[in-house]
């Protein structure tokens, strides 16, 4: 099995994954975490490019074509023997982060995004993604009041950015159902939390 988080900035789904998981592995399952970009030290060194706040010269395909890069490391040396291990693998963020940042809300387009990822993934798409949807605003402002959580150099995009994330993802939702739950993160925590582990319970039996 493997599952996918997804959402905008400030969308809580860490926070939430951590309690459903500590269910998860109460309950006996085997579950094995990663997060992209990163998971392995290759796809985490990528990460630090990504991420560093002084790349601001990073082109917009470049930057896609490293989150590809960090994703199909993460596939070849975890995702994929963890998988045929037997474990449940759950994966902070995965394609859809590339659809709806790099290909909606940076313009470069979904088709060309996809196809790039296509070529790293040679086409696996996780059989689950939770979609943890909240308001750009609300987002942000959660952002703003965690202090220990680092502010990257995509938290600081203007607000038109994260509003077209959001579209993007919304507009993944409906093009994938089967694979994509949209998940109200507005909500307080604890119902969040409730409503996320029926969903994975649910596909787990
Ligand atoms: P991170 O600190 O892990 O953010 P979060 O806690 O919100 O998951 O930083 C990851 C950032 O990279 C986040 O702003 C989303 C962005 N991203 C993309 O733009 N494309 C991608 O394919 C992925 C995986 C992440």
């Amino acid at each position: 099995m493997f599952i996918t988080l997804e959402g905008p900035e400030g969308s809580g789904k860490t926070s939430v994954m951590k309690e459903v998981i500590r269910r998860l592995i109460d309950e006996g399952h085997s579950i094995i975490e990663t997060r992209e970009p990163g998971g392995t030290e290759i796809a985490e060194q990528i990460r630090t490019i990504i991420l560093d706040r002084k790349n601001l010269k990073l082109d917009a395909r470049a930057e896609a074509l490293l989150y590809a890069a960090s994703r199909r490391q993460n596939l070849v040396e975890k995702i994929w023997p963890s998988i045929q291990a037997g474990h449940i693998v759950i994966c902070d963020r995965f394609i859809d982060s590339s659809l709806a940042y790099q290909g909606g809300a940076r313009g470069i387009g979904l088709d060309e995004v996809l196809q790039i990822n296509l070529f790293a993934t040679e086409g696996s798409f996780p059989e689950l993604t939770l979609l943890f949807d909240i308001e750009p605003e609300l987002g942000l402002k959660r952002i703003a009041q965690n202090k220990q959580r680092e502010v990257n150099r995509l938290d600081l995009e203007r607000l038109d950015f994260h509003r077209q994330v959001r579209q993007t993802y919304l507009a993944l939702a409906k093009k994938y159902p089967q694979r994509i739950v949209v998940i109200d993160a507005s909500q307080p925590l604890h119902d969040v939390i409730e409503t996320t582990y029926a969903h994975i319970k649910k596909r787990l039996t």
